[in-house]
């Protein structure tokens, strides 16, 4: 019942995007470590084999190399993101300032969620980027821009770093400076991979208002070349370890080398703050990114979790498993300025809503958040809980609700018992997250 064990996560996902799409801009081979090969990172290598780039996922030492001349050739056919936002957006961004016409279109899901976020921005410093609905969703026409792109001072009207990435990826092409102003930090590793590169970009912090402020000098595309990356474990993927690990009695576990970048750790901040033991061991600077090996025993969670807007940008993926971490709680759990969930992959708060709902679970919801009243005996053997073996729920086609759903399961019956339909979902993020997570189960160990 419990877990036991050491373990590894994939590659982290947004890391993984931006190694791609920067070493195919860059003149040269680059060489990369830890890449994720899961379903939206292979769309991101599928687009830009499109526009004349060599991607071979499965070069000798598990190595992934990209060798590209540096400019983008125009695609012969439509590039698909399939469910990838981050290749939708980051993309449009590149591929606004690109000589040639392009179309970009996804999945049923992905054509639903809001591009007029990128286009907007895009549209500001030149480029000719279209959309379907009065440019609100993808399918996206790129025509090439009647001039070369300038920079813009763009406050994000929330926060989100695909949107500045975008801009950002847009403004190494353009004349001018390109600045983006963020009133909650949103994950930097665009910033921290492009300065890597030498890049002239630099970013401001203000120490009266949180206010974040980015730089990118006129011109910058030229400063790309060739690179080896080391991608290092993702941290939302090790956020469903590090909730297993607190939730499930009798568990202990090593997830080895995460991310820990100060933009995506509010999960484990938060959840140390009401009693969670969760430890982070050999901290180093891997590739400019801080990672460590997180230590997790099972915990009595004790008291009210209350997080605003300006929590959520660092643990924007993590909301479901928090959910999870929530139910279990001697307290709590409110959750606010949260409203983006809704445009996730699916709608991130309704989906938990309706798997909390159906197991009679307390849960008020808002239109940007809810508060839960957790319970710690709802767990399996606990005075509350609810005979909860042999449900059905669905991940409404979306990886993280998937692999929330399969932690909740665990916690309340020992196991995987529930059918979660949908469960091959998790290959968008974190293929083989099941067999992972039997593997730690202790009942399999002599
Ligand atoms: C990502 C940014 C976030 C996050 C997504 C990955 C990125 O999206 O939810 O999974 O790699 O830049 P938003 O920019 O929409 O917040």
């Amino acid at each position: 019942m419990g877990l036991q064990g050491t373990l590894s996560v994939p590659g982290d996902k947004s890391i993984s995007h931006r190694t791609l799409l920067l070493s195919a801009l860059a003149p040269g081979t680059s060489r990369i470590q830890g890449l994720l090969e899961s379903d939206d990172v292979r769309a991101t290598a599928q687009c830009l084999r499109h526009m004349g780039v060599e991607v071979n996922l499965a070069a000798p030492g598990g190595e992934v190399t990209v060798s590209s001349s540096g400019n983008l050739c125009e695609p012969s056919t439509v590039l698909d993101a399939q469910n990838s936002g981050t290749t939708m957006r980051l993309m449009s961004g590149i591929l606004a300032a690109q000589p040639f016409f392009s179309v970009l279109t996804g999945d049923d899901a992905l054509r639903t969620r809001p591009m007029g976020r990128v286009i907007q921005p895009i549209r500001q410093m030149g480029g000719r980027i279209y959309g379907r609905q009065e440019d609100r969703f993808a399918p996206l026409a790129i025509l090439p821009a009647a001039n070369p792109l300038s920079g813009i001072e763009y406050a994000l009207p929330h926060p989100s770093a695909q949107v500045k990435s975008a801009i950002l990826l847009a403004g190494l092409f353009a004349q001018t400076t390109t600045t983006v102003v963020e009133s909650v930090p949103s994950r930097d590793h665009t910033e921290r991979m492009l300065s890597a590169l030498g890049v002239q970009i630099a970013t401001h912090d203000s120490a009266s208002d949180g206010v974040r402020q980015i730089v990118l000098a006129p011109g910058q595309k030229t400063a790309l070349h060739g690179n080896d990356w080391q991608v290092p474990g993702d941290f939302s993927s090790a956020a469903f370890f590090i909730v297993a690990g607190l939730v499930i009695p009798n568990s202990q576990l090593l997830i080895r080398s995460v991310n820990l970048n100060p933009t995506r750790i509010g999960l484990m901040e938060a959840l140390q703050s009401v009693g969670g033991v969760i430890r982070v061991e050999n901290l180093q600077t891997l590739g400019g990114e801080p990672v460590g090996d997180i230590y997790v025993e099972s915990s009595d969670l004790k008291g009210d979790l209350t997080l605003e807007a300006r929590h959520i940008p660092a643990m924007i993926d993590e909301i479901p498993i928090l959910m999870v971490a929530g139910a279990f709680l001697q307290g709590c759990l409110t959750v606010t300025g949260a409203e983006e969930l809704r445009k996730k992959e699916s709608d991130r708060l309704a989906a938990m809503a309706e798997v909390f709902h159906l197991l009679g679970l307390a849960i008020e919801m808002y239109p940007d958040g809810f508060q839960l009243q957790g319970d710690p005996e709802r767990r399996l053997g606990g005075t509350t809980a609810p005979a909860a073996a042999g449900l059905r729920f669905f991940a409404h086609h979306d990886h993280r609700i998937a692999m929330a759903l399969a932690v909740l399961n665990w916690a309340m019956c020992g196991r995987i018992s529930w059918e979660i339909d949908g469960r091959e979902w998790v290959s968008v993020s974190f293929p083989g997250f099941f067999e992972t997570l039997e593997s730690l189960d202790t009942q399999g160990v002599s």
